[in-house]
């Protein structure tokens, strides 16, 4: 790449990186930290739901919580007595939501072997699988009847039964890989095993930076059998390969590595949101489903130059897969690759100088929400929107008191997203609607599908009222309650001190103004709030104050002050103190 195309891509990606990029609103005190691992030592926390539960384990460690936010440790099997003196200590490698009416599936890993268990609704244990492969909790696994899917990174995609027979393994890539999801195919494709991996790009040149990785989806079959003794014995038969897409044809502009894959139905097809990352760490989410996933694997040519079999369309799926022909088998070693990419069904959603490591997907009645965690161990709820670009992000939280990384994110069914990092695990509730504050227009700009303003306040939509934007301008509708705000709070300031107006800012997106008399001046942004400074107290700046907002055609008084001066600098009350506590005041 050219040093113009680069200055161009530059220039292109700053267009997008507006103002209205960052969080709307930004909220610190929405998470409940519900356990502290601490004393724990839990490395990796996996947070999974199952059984109406919300499960999170880490080393030996697992606690489910209900919904009345009770917690409960689970006890794991007592150590095993160790042959000469290796490592027996197992740590949690594996939790899925439990199949046949049980509460959970677990597995447990040591150095050398795993066990597997499902766990009764009494939280008793009953051994699944036994195996000699470590398997790692930061790998994608899929559970299907008696047959455990997992992956690992470098190796591919291994499937194991309770019998241990029937074990498939890959013929190694002998490439840098990262696995990111495996899922089930549906419908036609119920007898398939769907992979959501990068790869490393083998010909990247070293200027090419965007193309390092390479984005793929594998498919496969579960009743694959392997090849016979001399070709592909225990390996997979049926693995065919595509490239994903995420980018801009037109702007040349690609995202190539995928971070973080989550799913969900809708219109009767699975939808794929993948979280992509590129060289220069923005991230982007591309939308792909499972219909044209499906189409690319059943339709398209093969790039390999090898001859396509004569008698057999490499990937469908046959009843017995030793009895493939030695032509089928020669292609299928090659990793057959598809011609046509998979595309994403729209442009990619975002574009952002945001470290983004994990991807959650809600869907609303007439919206699809984003929740993506920051490296900083934030979240951002985004605003799915079809062709709209830059995206909207309704608010940013951060749950955790202290900056951290977040290792498991997982959604109830109650609205409520549970985040973990290595040390806590916390909620948060995500029908906070009164944060937007209390009239209509505040409620509908937050333009949080979360929320509606039911003429009284800005709350959850109850199943009647599950309308899509509110006219503020009807009377009935509009009622606000603005009596705080309307009353000034009167300060008291010395003589020739300095002293300062704070306006609490809601949302980041909104520009503020100072009013005195004739003059109006914009406020001055800092952590607490914006401000207005006065470095040296006299007459001329007694009066009144008024902090209005602008956002859109939407303007607000957000607070009144009314100062005074006092001549003896005796008199002088710290005014940071009292400017605070009376800023206290008012927010409650
Ligand atoms: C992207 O982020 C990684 C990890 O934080 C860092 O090591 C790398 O230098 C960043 N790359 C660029 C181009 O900023
Ligand atoms: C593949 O395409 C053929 C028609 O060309 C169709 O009959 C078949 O059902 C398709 N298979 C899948 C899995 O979509
Ligand atoms: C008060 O202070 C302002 C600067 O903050 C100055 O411009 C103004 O002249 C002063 N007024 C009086 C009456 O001293």
């Amino acid at each position: 790449m050219d040093l113009t195309c680069l200055c161009v891509l530059f220039m292109w990606f700053s267009c997008f990186v507006s103002a209205r990029h960052d969080a709307r609103v930004k909220l610190t005190d929405q998470g409940v930290i519900l356990l502290n691992f601490e004393h724990n030592h839990m490395n990796t926390v996996k947070l999974v739901k199952s059984s109406g539960l919300i499960w999170a384990g880490g080393s030996d460690n697992l606690y489910s919580i209900n919904t009345s936010l009770i917690y409960k440790q689970v006890k794991m099997p007592a150590k095993e007595e160790c042959k000469d003196n290796s490592d027996c200590t197992y740590n949690i490698s594996l939790l899925k939501e439990g199949v046949n009416g049980n509460f959970l599936f677990l597995c447990r890993t040591n150095t050398y072997s795993t066990r597997c268990y499902h766990m009764a609704s009494n939280y008793s244990l009953t051994d699944a699988f036994k195996s000699e492969y470590v398997l790692d909790i930061n790998e994608p696994s899929l559970l299907i009847g008696n047959m455990l899917y997992f992956t690992k990174s470098n190796m591919g995609l291994y499937r194991i039964n309770s019998m241990d027979t029937r074990v498939i393994w890959p013929h190694s890539a002998q490439i840098e890989q990262n696995f990111v999801k495996l899922i089930a195919g549906t419908g036609r494709n119920q007898d398939k095993v769907y992979t959501f991996f990068t790869e490393k790009n083998k010909s990247a040149s070293k200027d090419l930076e965007s193309d390092l990785w390479i984005p793929q989806v594998s498919q496969s079959c579960m009743n694959d059998k392997g090849g016979p003794k001399d070709e592909l014995q225990s390996s997979w038969t049926s693995m065919i390969y595509a490239r994903l897409f995420c980018g801009d044809e037109e702007g040349g502009y690609r995202f190539t590595q995928l971070i973080d894959v989550d799913t969900v139905e809708k219109d009767n097809d699975i939808k794929i949101y993948g979280l992509f990352r590129n060289y220069w760490n923005m991230s982007a989410v591309c939308v792909y489903n499972m219909t044209e996933i499906s189409n690319v694997f059943n339709h398209s040519e093969f790039k390999s130059s090898m001859k396509r079999p004569v008698n057999h369309q490499p990937g469908l799926c046959v009843p017995d897969s030793t009895r493939l022909s030695s032509d089928t088998l020669k292609f299928m070693k090659e990793r057959p690759e598809m011609k046509d990419w998979v595309m994403p069904e729209n442009g990619p959603l975002l574009f952002k100088h945001h470290h983004y490591t994990h991807i959650q997907v809600d869907r609303l009645p007439n919206h699809t929400v984003l929740f993506l965690a920051l490296e900083s161990g934030g979240v951002h709820k985004v605003l799915e929107e079809r062709g709209q670009r830059p995206v909207f992000v309704i608010a940013e939280f951060r749950p955790f008191p202290h900056g951290t990384h977040i290792t498991s994110m997982v959604l109830d069914s109650l609205k409520h997203l549970y985040v973990s990092s290595s040390n806590e695990l916390a909620k948060i509730d995500l029908q906070r609607c009164e944060v937007y504050g209390n009239d209509c227009n505040a409620c509908v700009l937050s333009r949080d599908p979360y929320c509606i303003w039911n003429s009284v306040q800005c709350a959850p939509p109850t199943s009647e009222s599950i309308q899509d934007q509110t006219d503020c301008h009807t009377p009935e509708v509009a009622k606000s309650r603005t009596d705080l705000r309307d009353k000034a709070s009167v300060q008291t300031i010395p003589e020739s001190s300095r002293t300062f107006l704070l306006c609490p800012i809601l949302s980041y997106h909104a520009t503020y103004h100072w009013y005195h008399g004739k003059t109006s001046e914009e406020c001055v942004h800092t952590d607490a709030g914006c401000l207005y400074l006065i470095e040296s107290m006299n007459a001329t700046h007694e009066g009144l104050y008024r902090c209005e907002s602008s956002e859109g055609v939407y303007k607000r008084t957000v607070i009144r002050y009314e100062l005074r001066m006092s001549g003896s600098q005796a008199l002088s009350v710290t005014p940071i103190v009292l400017l605070l506590l009376t800023m206290s005041h008012l927010l409650l």
